[in-house]
């Protein structure tokens, strides 16, 4: 199925000068070193298009939520590294705006790639201020607009937005990519479509959720967000964080769920039947597997129990299609990793199956485990929020405002 957006393979971009929205919002050490470079790795495939195209590639994006300008935002490292694991030279330029940022472009020769300054130095760029966004075009001298920032198509702000009022607007292969992966697993996956959801807040899945009731075969729950479900059925949970003022929220992913597979419901969601406990969340702190109806009231659950992973792995085991979005424990914690590292292995061992990792954590997580790079997954997203707001159907924003495909 082709794409509904116009990509750079639609247009005629040879030699042309282009500005590309990358997402660089990469985690940095305290050191202040990039500490996962999953982003800058994704945004290769579409630099590399463009150099053989012979443009010369001018970048932008931004790096955390600044107040003006700050020294421990630059983008400067990621030069560096973008650098190196593109093998051509990469200039940095500290402004995205103005004089220097139209003399960075302006002194680079053809075909080679210049990086500006954090966009969001300037407030106008969260604002999709128009003014700065005709500012970012005049500067760049761009003749096409290329969106490849995945993680931020989710946010309509100056360099998702506005720009595209100012220069023709294409998506990039990382674009693509996300967008016909993670909508066609939702729209027709492989059947059966396991969903696989962790991590800490149910509040911030809600919408995912829902809609995963609707296309899912089976949801499993693990992570913190099982103790919120388990606490609704009715569990104590000890010392365990549960998130409060859900039971609204769950009635009605309940009452959906049961309208769809009437009294088979605790075989659709899946909750942990076990769990493991410790009295603290610390390294040395031992890994004790309880069941659910056991928890004492001084027990912390911080992974799912060993009956539990097995179930998963079973479930798991038929499933075609499988998309897997917050880990199932503290999984920074050995001891408490049991459940996303068994999770990850037998995903990476049943390479048949389609397998969609999203959200940072859990990005985070399975290419730590994964000794290539997460080539034993099928798609690791790099986008958080705009994944989940891809698969509860919303429209993101530095998407719909690019060219439309001719039908
Ligand atoms: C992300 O990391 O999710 C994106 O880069 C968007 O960043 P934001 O949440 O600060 O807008």
């Amino acid at each position: 199925m082709g794409f509904f957006k116009l990509t750079i393979r639609d247009v005629p971009i040879d030699h042309k000068t282009v500005l590309v929205r990358a997402d660089y919002n990469v985690p940095l050490n305290k050191k202040g070193d990039i500490s996962d470079d999953l982003r800058i790795k994704a945004s290769l495939p579409t630099l590399q298009y463009l150099l053989d195209h012979h443009c010369k590639i001018v970048i932008i994006s931004h790096l955390g939520r600044p107040e003006g300008r700050d020294k421990s935002r630059s983008l400067a490292p990621v030069a560096a590294r973008l650098q190196k694991l593109i093998g051509t030279p990469v200039t940095f330029v500290e402004d995205c705006i103005g004089d220097v940022a139209l003399q960075g472009v302006k002194q680079a020769p053809a075909g080679s790639i210049v990086l500006l300054e954090n966009l969001r130095f300037y407030e106008e760029e969260e604002a999709n201020d128009d003014v700065f966004a005709a500012k970012l075009a005049q500067a760049s001298g761009a003749r096409y607009f290329v969106q490849d920032g995945f993680g931020v198509v989710h946010r309509a702000h100056a360099s998702t937005d506005a720009i595209t009022n100012h220069i023709p607007s294409v998506a990039g292969l990382l674009i693509e990519r996300e967008y016909q992966t993670i909508t066609g697993a939702m729209e027709h996956p492989a059947r059966p479509l396991v969903a696989v959801l962790g991590g800490a807040k149910i509040s911030d899945k809600i919408t995912v959720i829902e809609k995963l009731v609707k296309v899912a075969d089976k949801i499993i729950v693990g992570g913190a967000m099982a103790n919120t479900f388990l606490a609704y059925r009715g569990c104590e949970m000890g010392l365990s964080k549960c998130e409060t003022g859900q039971e609204g929220v769950l009635d009605a992913v309940y009452d959906a769920a049961r309208k769809k597979v009437g009294d088979a419901v605790d075989d659709f969601i899946i909750l942990p039947t076990d769990v493991a406990v410790a009295k603290e969340l610390s390294n040395s702190a031992r890994r004790r597997v309880v069941a659910v109806d056991s928890i004492a009231s001084d027990d912390i659950s911080l992974d799912i129990g060993d009956a539990s992973i097995q179930r998963m792995a079973d479930e798991v085991a038929d499933a075609k299609t499988v998309i897997w979005n917050g880990t199932m424990g503290i999984a920074e914690y050995a001891a408490f990793s049991h459940g996303s590292a068994r999770l990850a292995l037998a995903l990476a061992t049943q390479p048949q199956t389609t397998s969609i990792v999203g959200g940072g954590d859990t990005a985070d997580f399975v290419l730590k485990w994964d000794g290539h790079e997460g080539a034993s997954f099928s798609h690791i997203s790099t986008g958080g929020g705009a994944s989940l707001e891809l698969m509860s159907g919303k429209k993101l924003p530095g998407i719909e405002s690019l060219l439309n495909a001719r039908k």
